[in-house]
């Protein structure tokens, strides 16, 4: 599936990732939903805010108060795991993130429910929320190399499936434990032997 979409940007043979149609590979609503999956999972990262002012927040029926200047830090990776937000969290469902409209347009989904309400804040991989410098107006504050790594995580990913045919020569290793939780991205315990086969390629 994942090939045949791929496919689909192909330029040319040469091996090289300039070979693809880069703005419609790296906006392919498939893609993107598999790269916001594969994020989902496995970018642990927190998010962290100052109070600038005392606030009193109301979670599920308790009132909690924030003191002016105290830190905040948001577990990203629990909320990807919120299982009143996305359906059996543990696993790998790369089409969680695509929505299909009536006319069978394909988009990217953003939106999920959160307490019965719709939040756009359920998928924070790049953080999420207000700027505090931009307040007065309505933007969110993100990373803004997100684009960028979007770009270069499907772009790689593209090239390898293309042009190789990948053989695992181990089963999969674990994910490390808890130590690395909100450092980055979760690895595994010990490395995978793989062999790349150079495909035949055939689209001209
Ligand atoms: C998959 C890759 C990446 C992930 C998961 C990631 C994640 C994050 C997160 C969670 C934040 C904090 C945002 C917030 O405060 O809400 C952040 C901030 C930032 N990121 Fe990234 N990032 C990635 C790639 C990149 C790249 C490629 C660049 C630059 C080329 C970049 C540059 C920055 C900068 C400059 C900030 C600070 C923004 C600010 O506070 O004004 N990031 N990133």
């Amino acid at each position: 599936m994942l090939r045949e979409r791929i496919a689909l940007y192909v330029k040319n043979d040469e091996l090289s990732s300039a070979s693809f149609d880069y703005y419609g590979l790296t906006n392919d609503p498939i893609l993107r939903s598999f790269f916001s999956e594969v994020l989902r999972l496995k970018a642990s990262v927190w998010g962290f805010r100052l109070c600038i002012e005392d606030a009193v927040l109301p979670v599920g029926g308790k009132e909690y108060f924030f003191k002016k200047g105290t830190t905040i830090w948001v577990p990203v990776p629990i909320v990807h795991r919120d299982e009143e937000i996305y359906e059996k969290p543990e696993e790998f469902e790369p089409y969680r993130f695509l929505k299909i409209e009536n006319d069978g347009k394909m988009t990217k989904k953003v939106m999920f429910k959160k307490n019965g309400k719709q939040t756009r804040l359920a998928h924070l991989p790049f953080g999420g929320g207000k700027s505090m410098v931009f307040r007065a107006v309505d933007v969110l504050i993100q990373c803004p190399g997100r684009n960028l790594s979007r770009a270069i995580v499907i772009t790689y990913a593209a090239t390898f499936l293309h042009f190789f045919d990948i053989e695992l020569l181990a089963p999969l290793p674990q994910i490390r434990p808890s130590d690395r939780f909100g450092l980055g991205v979760e690895l595994p315990v010990e490395s995978l032997p793989a062999r790349f086969k150079l495909r035949q390629m055939r689209t001209q």
